[in-house]
């Protein structure tokens, strides 16, 4: 079947701080550059939400695979319209805000959803986790959350664009709310099938992730 990658990257990167996350620059390429650059050799199209008015920059250097569409008000609503923007049979949705995809990932992902229709890139939890305390900020040590079994999910998730959309059709109706979009096919009764992710694949979201980001892109474009 074909696949298209669907990159929604309209938010304001306000936790940032340096305007739309996705067009932040890091070693002379912007995150959003860095996504489309990973996705594309994969894929037979790369279909991008930005934020309103952003398109017009990016047609100074057309490129026939990749399209620009106006995202929505919340990364739901951006992803839907992503949906709606294409035909093929598989989509690849990834966080321009995590920039460091490799190849291995995206052909365990797209392996993945060939057998279950759904497909995330997940991690193992390494970190002991506790909910914080009503201290007011939130800073006293809680109740411990045993972490046996849990997974961090990351993106690119992996979907039969169907099938997705037929989720985010029912969340829609429903008015329910969602961060992820596998958390929408589970909720649907639906099964996801987990691919073990990678450290790299961090999303990049405070000032605190830049250092970080720098070190790793001197290494990953080297
Ligand atoms: O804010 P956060 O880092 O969770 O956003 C995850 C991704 O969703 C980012 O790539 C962001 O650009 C995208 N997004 C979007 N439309 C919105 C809000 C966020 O495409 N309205």
């Amino acid at each position: 079947g074909t696949v298209a990658a669907l990159i929604p990257a309209a938010g304001a990167g306000t936790r940032l701080g340096h305007g739309p996350k996705a067009l932040y620059t890091l070693a002379g390429r912007t995150l959003l550059e860095r996504s489309i650059g990973a996705l594309r050799p994969h894929v037979d199209e790369v279909v991008v939400a930005l934020p309103e008015g952003r398109g017009d920059e990016f047609q100074a250097a057309p490129d026939p695979q990749v399209r620009f569409i106006a995202g929505g008000e919340t990364r739901q609503l951006s992803v839907r319209r992503l949906l709606h923007a294409t035909t093929a049979d598989y989509v690849l949705i990834h966080d321009a805000a995590r920039p460091f995809l490799g190849a291995r990932i995206i052909h365990d992902l797209l392996e993945a959803v060939a057998e279950t229709g759904a497909a995330t890139v997940a991690r193992p939890v390494a970190d002991t986790l506790v909910r914080g305390g009503a201290a007011g900020t939130g800073s006293l040590w809680g109740e411990l959350v045993a972490r046996e079994g849990l997974w961090a999910v990351q993106t690119p998730q992996a979907f039969r664009r169907e099938l997705l959309l037929a989720a985010h059709d029912r969340a829609h109706a429903e008015g329910h709310a969602a961060t992820d979009d596998a958390g929408l096919i589970a909720r649907s009764g639906g099964q996801v099938r987990l691919v073990r992710g990678d450290a790299r694949l961090f999303k990049i979201t405070t000032p605190d992730d830049l250092p970080l980001a720098q070190a790793l892109a001197a290494v990953w474009d080297a």
